[in-house]
């Protein structure tokens, strides 16, 4: 299915799979007509203790979903793994910043085989030793809790990163994503959002509402408002 054409639009929400039905992807990306893109968290039981889908389920989740793939690789070794899901069908491939040897590389080779290049970076990893690499890349990904399991309480200590990463972004004049990930929900996407967040990731919030793509569109437009003022 050909996915839908991306609107200009300041802010995203991009929902996590990590939340939904793992027996009903397919039920669970119908129930988000409203979403450009599906977060889709790869976990390898290395880089995190927790192990969750690989290349075979994105392949099958590209046939069937309407919306992009932003695949989330929380694995070692993304040097050597990560262009197999751009392969698969993923329109955007994060890795870690922690797990890369050769961060540089590992994004132009992303560019070059046709995906959107991220990388990502866990709570306690600092932004500014990788402002050099921001031009390199189309999105930033500033974990707020520690990747490995969804519905994690919101980490309060990472919006100066935040913050801090919004003003690198800008200051290079590099077209760069900023998206956040962990504990995002109505309680805690203004503050996201004011320190400058553009793109965010929710699993719980909207895969364990009643109604995902109502509390998606909620999330959106709390995100839109914040990022006006
Ligand atoms: C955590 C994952 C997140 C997770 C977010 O390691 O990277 O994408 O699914 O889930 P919530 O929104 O429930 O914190
Ligand atoms: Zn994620």
């Amino acid at each position: 299915m050909a996915p839908p054409t991306l609107r200009a639009v300041d802010v995203q929400i991009a929902p996590s799979l990590l939340a939904a039905d793992f027996a009903n992807l397919a039920g669970a990306a119908r129930s988000v007509p409203s979403a450009q893109w599906l977060h889709v968290d790869v976990m390898d039981n290395h880089f995190v203790p927790n192990l969750t889908i690989g290349p075979p389920v994105v392949e099958a989740l590209a046939r069937t979903a309407a919306q992009r793939l932003d695949c989330h690789l929380m694995i070692d070794d993304p040097d050597r793994w990560a262009t197999e899901y751009v392969a698969a069908g993923a329109d955007s491939v994060t890795f870690h910043a922690e797990a890369a040897r050769a961060p540089v590389w590992l994004a132009r080779e992303l560019r070059a085989a046709g995906a959107r290049a991220g990388m990502a970076l866990r709570p306690a990893t600092p932004v500014d030793p990788f402002a050099a690499v921001l031009p390199e890349l189309d999105l930033l990904l500033v974990m707020t809790v520690e990747p490995g399991f969804g519905g994690q309480d919101f980490l309060d200590s990472c919006l100066p990163k935040v913050r801090r990463a919004r003003e690198l972004i800008d200051g290079s004049g590099a077209d760069v994503w900023l998206q956040v990930d962990g504990g995002v929900t109505t309680d805690t996407i203004d503050a996201c959002a004011e320190a400058g967040a553009d793109v965010f990731v929710a699993g719980s919030a909207v895969f364990g509402a009643d109604d995902s793509d109502a509390a998606l569109t909620d999330l959106h437009e709390r995100a839109a408002a914040a990022r006006r003022r």
